[in-house]
């Protein structure tokens, strides 16, 4: 129970830091808001797009293997029938026989008793309910007895509301992929081993939406099938000796099952004991997981966590997730399930089509095995970032973001705006903004104006003052540290550049005599 509270102050505080800077708004607040939908402001949108910028970049753009597409988001409802969604994508929810809310079971629990029970059947829901005698939480009522609640949204194409015009709003773009598969493969002429990628909206009518933007009811996935031989499911030619030295936080489902801690374990460690099943899924892990840490997550609060048998959804033969750990504990960012060829052979079954390819070597019709299946919600990668990088000093507040997924890179000031300096610092920020996402601000004191730029995470801000009349040079100051240096206004640009790409540290600068 104190968790419990921690967990709600913790998420609220970050939720209002998000409303008052501009990051993130409750959706329709003038109406009250809409539990489960929120709005992206200003400086959001931009984070969310430099976020799915980072993943389209690094696993599709610079990969040869990896090509995307862009599915609807309305879709026929054969593909979840195919898929088993219509079946089987459900929650467990219980109501209250007196004020009638409505609540998820093992969510009702986990609040309730502090029991983590991710997974467990309604059966042994409605078991445990019994034995603790748990009631309403919002009336202290009796509650009804766990029943399957499909979260799928339901609407009607056409003129026509009846079965036949039924469509679901997509709820995971995976399938997409799955029934667009015969025709990307033979555009791009890709056979596997190869990955299709998308970016895009999703919808789920969770029954209780919370923690901010941790559980939506709309929200963005980042997903890729990555289609292999099913004989070939260990010939990754990819696992270079740095990625096979690459460390992560284990917890597999035996360590869970034996009660044991998580352990550090580079990718060679866990390949060679059996841990991860098949090279290409524990490659696809490492990669994720590098990600995160690429882009600044603290790496000792990451861990890959295995699914125990009974939480895997009915698609997955192995499920592995990436976790963060939250003020809250550890929670899921990132799933990898091994999906076999389960969807490939379910649409074939269902829309007659043959979605197999011809394999070379052996000369046989094969159906692709999706032996990894990295997916995540930007979201929820947006709220670790953020929580991640939210630092509280002594005198201020600095969200400490890697430059990449900054809103704003770098900011200009004038040191008054006067005798020509603003004109001056116009003309600078008139030219970075070329280039970078560029902040121009000549409002109240410059340690106000650090402060400002501080808060939204801008890792750079330049200042024009006296001496830049003199000598064409501007200071240059650092977010993290606050340290400053002087460099010439014609250097400027590339010298931003290397910062944000990581190519110079800052206290290099220092160091370096003509800049
Ligand atoms: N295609 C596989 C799939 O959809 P999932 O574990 O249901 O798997 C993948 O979802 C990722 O989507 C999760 O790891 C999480 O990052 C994100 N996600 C899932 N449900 C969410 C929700 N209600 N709100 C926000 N993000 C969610």
């Amino acid at each position: 129970m104190e968790n419990e509270k921690l967990k709600r102050s913790f998420i609220q505080k970050i939720a209002n830091f998000c409303k008052r800077k501009g990051f993130v708004f409750p959706c329709c607040e003038i109406y009250g808001g809409f539990s489960g939908f929120y709005d992206f402001g200003p400086l959001g949108v931009e984070l969310k797009k430099n976020i799915k910028d980072e993943w389209w970049n690094t696993f599709v753009r610079q990969r040869d293997d990896v090509v995307g597409i862009d599915g609807c988001t309305v879709t026929h409802s054969m593909i979840w029938k195919a898929s088993g969604h219509v079946e089987s994508f459900t929650d467990p929810l219980v109501e209250c026989k007196k004020c009638h809310k409505r609540f998820r079971g093992d969510h009702l629990i986990e609040d309730a008793i502090g029991l983590s029970v991710d997974g467990i059947t309604i059966e042994q829901i409605n078991e445990i309910i019994k034995k603790h005698n748990l009631k309403c939480p919002n009336c202290k009522g009796e509650l009804t007895s766990a029943k399957a609640f499909n979260l799928m949204f339901k609407t009607f194409v056409g003129a026509v509301e009846d079965d036949a015009h039924i469509a679901y709003l997509r709820p995971e773009t995976a399938q997409l992929i799955f029934t667009d598969f015969r025709l990307v493969m033979e555009v791009s002429r890709l056979r596997p081993p190869f990955g299709i990628a998308q970016i895009g909206r999703v919808y789920r009518n969770e029954i209780s939406p919370r923690d901010f933007l941790f559980r939506l009811r709309e929200f963005e996935q980042m997903e890729i099938e990555y289609f292999v031989h099913p004989d070939r499911v260990n010939e990754c030619p990819y696992l270079t000796e740095e990625l096979l030295n690459f460390e992560m936080n284990v917890y597999s489902a035996e360590m869970q099952q034996k009660g044991e801690k998580v352990k550090k374990m580079s990718l060679r460690e866990i390949l060679e004991k059996n841990i991860i099943k098949t090279k290409w899924h524990g490659y696809w892990l490492a990669l994720m997981y590098k990600w995160f840490m690429d882009l600044g997550v603290n790496p000792e609060k990451l861990r890959i966590r295995q699914h125990l048998p009974e939480e895997r959804s009915h698609y997955a033969l192995d499920t592995w997730d990436i976790e963060y750990r939250f003020p809250f504990g550890w929670k899921e960012i990132h799933g990898m399930a091994n999906r076999t060829t389960f969807d490939l052979t379910q649409h074939m079954k269902f829309s007659g089509k043959d979605l197999r390819y011809f394999d070379e070597k052996t000369k046989e019709k094969i159906i692709p095995y999706v032996v990894a299946e990295p997916s995540q919600g930007v979201e929820r990668a947006f709220l670790t970032f953020i929580i991640d990088a939210y630092t509280e000093e002594e005198d201020r507040i600095v969200l400490k973001l890697h430059p990449k997924l900054a809103p704003y890179k770098v900011a200009v000031f004038p040191l008054v705006s006067k005798d020509g300096l603003d004109e001056k610092a116009k003309e600078i920020h008139n030219t970075l903004k070329k280039k970078f996402a560029c902040f121009y601000d000549d409002k109240g004191s410059i340690g106000r104006r650090y402060a400002r730029q501080d808060e939204i995470g801008t890792p750079f801000c330049i200042t024009v003052d006296y001496q830049t009349m003199e000598d064409n040079t501007v200071t240059i100051r650092d977010r993290n540290t606050k340290e400053q240096v002087r460099i010439k206004i014609t250097n400027l640009e590339s010298i931003i550049r290397k910062l944000i790409e990581g190519e110079i540290k800052f206290s290099e600068l220092k160091k370096q005599n003509s800049i």
